[in-house]
């Protein structure tokens, strides 16, 4: 399937989380409330199609790394590379950081937010327990970590995380007719 968000032209391919606003509201949620992403380095976990790292890459910033578990999503990331001739990123595949070298002024995790839609081995809540512990060492000074969740399992449970990790964070909440969509800010 073939779609454009923000300009973007992204090939979606069989099994391969579509982003379309349609969709979902998390992919957007992210990309319609970017940090100035000008000249930073940025790591996009659960990459997908692409699109966040790809928008990223294409809008400014210095260098890119998208990574994701899957293989069908990695080569989805390749092809939209090439369809959107993007140079400053690259692509690896990596079970959360476990590859990933270096610090990035920006991570952003949009990654599975839903039990039932996920046939994951932890839980989505551990999941993303564990990408905030280990994005904690891939931030530079002054870095922040962006993640989307909403209220299908419910919020409470991120929300404790959060609190019982002591992280400084801020949240904002979109309400769409069928959920409440949220997109956590996370400072080192
Ligand atoms: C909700 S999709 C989002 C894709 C993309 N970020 C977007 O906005 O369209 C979540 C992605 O996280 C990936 N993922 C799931 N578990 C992962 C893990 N342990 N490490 C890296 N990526 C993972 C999935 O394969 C999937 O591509």
């Amino acid at each position: 399937m073939k779609i454009k968000i923000k300009g973007i032209n992204l090939l979606v391919k069989e099994g391969v989380f579509n982003p379309d606003p349609k969709n979902t509201n998390s992919s957007s949620m992210i990309l319609n409330n970017l940090p100035n992403i000008k000249q930073k380095e940025i790591l996009d976990v659960g990459c997908g199609t692409g699109i966040i790292g790809i928008y990223c890459a294409l809008n400014g910033s210095k260098k890119v790394l998208a990574t994701d578990i899957d293989n069908k999503a990695i080569q989805n990331t390749k092809e939209n590379i090439k369809i959107n001739k993007v140079s400053n990123i690259k692509v690896l595949k990596s079970d959360l950081f476990e590859k990933v070298k270096g610090s990035f002024d920006y991570i952003f995790g949009n990654l599975p937010i839903n039990d039932k839609s996920w046939n994951l081995n932890i839980s989505t809540v551990e999941l993303m327990n564990k990408f905030l512990s280990e994005a904690k060492k891939h931030l530079k000074n002054n870095g922040k970590v962006f993640f989307t969740w909403n209220s299908d399992d419910g919020v409470e449970p991120v929300r404790i995380l959060l609190n019982k990790g002591h992280y400084n964070y801020k949240e904002k909440i979109e309400k769409k007719p069928d959920k409440l969509w949220y997109l956590f800010e996370v400072s080192k």
